[in-house]
């Protein structure tokens, strides 16, 4: 059976003090026991996360990695320096991490292979533009996303997979996309995903809405039959914001 995730990516905000801040704000919640909640806070709070919320359902993950293990890449972040401090979670192809620091489907496939190779979960995000969506192409370029980027793994590594899908004209903007639109397009990945692999693969993935997820919004699109959760962006740095999103299942 898939799991309910609600994950919330902080993005580049939050330093030590308001990390610790907020987590104390999220752990004065109680967990509801069908969602798995998770934070993505930066790298350098990472370990300090791990420690205030190990006693929580809290997972800590972290926002990218590099797909070497160690080596001359200077101001980079390995996977066993991530699980060194507590991190098995990782999300790889943000569309942040593609537009401004130019990953490409080819560079996501080396570290979607790195991350498994290392036993860590992921969390792979793909969308379309808002210029794709206006040309009829956001199914085309989805599924090339998840081509490229990621079905290069066997059906047996796809069980540490979580999808997201993140139409980049709704990060940050205030626009969702409709449950329809949200429906329409986890309905399309889940079908890729069964002719791809299988059924039960298909069947057993989460996939996740990312774009504008707010508390007001969040319980009419997690209510979608093929949307498993939220990827949170703004609304996660408000603990009372975020465990209302948590709690909209
Ligand atoms: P917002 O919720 O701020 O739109 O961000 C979504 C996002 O990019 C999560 O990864």
């Amino acid at each position: 059976m898939r799991k309910n995730i609600v994950a919330g990516n902080w993005k580049m905000n939050n330093d030590l003090a308001q990390t610790e801040a907020l987590l104390l704000g999220l752990k004065k919640h109680a967990i509801p026991e069908n969602v798995s909640v998770m934070v993505a806070p930066a790298f350098t709070n990472l370990y300090q996360a791990f420690e205030t919320v190990r006693e929580t359902p809290i997972e800590v993950i972290a926002q990218n990695m590099h797909q070497a293990k160690n080596g001359a890449f200077t101001g980079e972040v390995s996977a066993p320096m991530l699980k060194s401090v507590g991190v098995n979670t990782v999300i790889i192809g943000h569309s942040e991490r593609r537009a401004y620091f130019h990953e490409t489907n080819a560079l996501l496939a080396e570290k979607v292979t790195a991350a498994i190779e290392n036993d860590m979960q992921v969390i792979f995000c793909f969308g379309e533009e808002l210029s794709d969506r206006k040309q009829g192409e956001h199914f085309e370029v989805v599924k090339a996303q998840l081509q490229q980027g990621l079905f290069h793994i066997d059906e047996n590594q796809f069980k540490n997979i979580v999808l997201a899908y993140e139409p980049v004209w709704a990060i940050g903007t205030g626009e969702t996309a409709s449950p329809e639109q949200a429906q329409e397009i986890h309905n399309y990945v889940r079908k890729l995903v069964a002719t791809t692999y299988s059924d039960a693969v298909s069947e057993n993935v989460s996939i996740l809405y990312g774009g504008s997820v707010k508390p007001a919004n969040a319980k009419e699109i997690f209510a979608n039959a093929d949307v498993d959760g939220g990827l949170i962006g703004g609304a996660a740095l408000k603990a009372e914001d975020f465990m209302a999103i948590v709690n909209a299942f």
